[in-house]
């Protein structure tokens, strides 16, 4: 059983992350933290507790951290993901309250309590997981791996050159990317194909139940953002998940391990995933950069977790 705690700005695909953290067996959900992107901080943590109350997962401990980025002010994205930041479907309210601590303290409460080590899985910017390493040094070796979305290897979806996760926070990101923990980044190139089609929408909304009903409705609203036609997709890119797959089926994916670095000072540049190809910089290869994934497999493994709420 891998022993995880999902730090999140829910967001209409963290929302896929969290409902198949929870449904897989071999994922042990210990904790979920969120982050201010997406949406505002006291947005991305109610839908956290949201989402949790229609999965039925009141027990998890959740906590909201930062009010905003280490050095710049919060940039949200309400054009992808609405007023709410799960526009599109009616959660419930939530039937549970925050741990009445920073996502920081309750990510060191949660490894301290750990017999094993665990792995973070960042789905948002990293505002927390910087903070807490540096808040926590004693606790950086019961880190297993840090699993995240963000980045990619020679583009950006929020700037030419920076994806949002990272645009949102770049100093958090250069503390996170230099920790010397083993990192999976799971960037722009390997979430660009896991792509949910129409077709695959109407699947989901057919499971039936309360939770695959809502997933539909929120890939519905989803789409229209990634529906324009400057993005030339055939379906509506599904990223944080992705860091799920991967962590119960690694071999869905083909990956390369590489130094990478974040872009603080560029203009043009500042957020970008610097990925030393040819090994330029002799600095360690602390990065396995995901490439490709089994698009199919990946919309039957979300298929398969959302039959988990029958
Ligand atoms: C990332 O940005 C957010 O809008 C999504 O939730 C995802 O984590 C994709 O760039
Ligand atoms: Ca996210």
């Amino acid at each position: 059983m891998k022993k995880i705690i999902l730090d999140c700005d829910p967001g209409h695909d963290d929302a896929f992350a969290l409902m198949m953290a929870v449904a897989s067996p071999e994922i042990d959900l210990l904790a979920v933290t969120t982050s201010a992107g997406n949406q505002t901080p006291d947005k991305t943590l109610n839908n956290a507790l949201r989402m949790l109350t229609l999965l039925h997962q009141k027990q998890i401990p959740v906590a909201g951290g930062n009010q905003k980025p280490l050095m710049q002010d919060l940039m949200i994205a309400d054009d992808v993901h609405g007023k709410t930041g799960l526009d599109g479907t009616d959660l419930p309210d939530p039937d549970f309250e925050p741990q009445p601590v920073h996502a920081v303290e309750l990510i060191a409460e949660t490894l301290r309590n750990s017999t094993e080590k665990v792995t973070l899985v960042v789905t948002g910017p990293q505002t927390n997981i910087a903070l807490f390493l540096g808040v926590h040094p004693e606790l950086k070796d019961k880190i297993e791996q840090i699993v995240l979305m963000g980045g990619a290897k020679g583009f950006g979806n929020w700037s030419p050159a920076a994806e949002f996760n990272i645009a949102v926070d770049p100093e958090s990101a250069k503390i996170v990317f230099n920790s010397g923990i083993p990192l999976v980044m799971a960037g722009l190139n390997v979430t660009h194909q896991a792509q949910i089609l129409k077709a695959d929408i109407e699947a989901i909304r057919e499971i039936g139940n309360p939770v695959a009903v809502a997933m539909a409705e929120l890939l519905d609203f989803y789409g229209i953002y990634y529906g324009q036609d400057k993005w030339g997709f055939d379906g509506i890119p599904v990223h944080d998940p992705v860091t799920i797959t991967w962590l119960l089926h690694p071999e869905y994916f083909t990956s390369i391990k590489r130094n990478v670095d974040i872009e603080v000072n560029g203009t043009l540049t500042r957020g970008e995933t610097v990925v030393d190809q040819w090994n330029l910089t002799d600095k360690p290869e602390n990065t396995e950069v995901l490439m490709d994934i089994d698009r199919e497999k990946f919309v039957s493994l979300i298929e398969e977790c959302l039959h988990a709420f029958d």
